[in-house]
């Protein structure tokens, strides 16, 4: 899933060893700050440009939260262990639903702004139709509280 996205021109880090029967992964160590200590509004545009990118082409992150965002020279995301293809979009609602969790959790005074510029990156890359849909299923799994009881 790391090649994969790389594929479509999302940054993650290059895989140089791979042992299974360790069950270890050696990948290059990224320079930089976590998202997650730095949010603002670029910075969530530039998530979710990277989130509408792997949803046009059919990539579930499965836990896209910021901590899983490096800023380094470029934007790296990692963390690929929860990947899947799908073209479902309650499955891309799944991961909208969660970065927009995180944002209204972590940074409740700048929410509407960051999530906000997500949706703004979000929309360069996937059309407004697909938006909208995909963002009526977040307001479908907010609405049965059903995101609640898998947390
Ligand atoms: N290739 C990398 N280069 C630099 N830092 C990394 C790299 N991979 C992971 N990290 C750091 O380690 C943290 C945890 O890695 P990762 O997200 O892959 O594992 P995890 O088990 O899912 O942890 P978490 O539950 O915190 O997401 C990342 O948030 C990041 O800060
Ligand atoms: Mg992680």
């Amino acid at each position: 899933m790391l090649s994969c996205a790389k594929m479509i021109g999302i940054r993650s880090p290059f895989i140089y060893f791979i042992d299974p029967v360790r069950a270890e992964i050696v990948m290059e160590f990224i320079e930089g700050k976590n998202a997650k200590e730095m949010m603002t509004h670029d910075l969530a545009y530039r998530i979710g440009r990277y989130a509408g990118l792997l949803h046009s082409n059919n990539i579930i992150h499965g836990d896209l939260t910021t901590s899983n965002f490096i800023v380094g020279k470029k934007l790296v995301l990692l963390d690929f262990g929860l990947a899947f293809h799908s073209v479902r979009n309650e499955d891309k609602a799944v991961d909208v639903k969660l970065i927009k969790t995180i944002l209204k959790s972590a940074y409740s005074s700048a929410y509407e702004r960051t999530f906000n510029g997500f949706l703004k990156g979000y929309s360069k890359m996937v059309s407004a139709k697909e938006v909208g849909r995909i963002l009526k299923n977040v307001y479908d799994i907010e609405r049965r509280g059903r995101y609640a009881r898998i947390v």
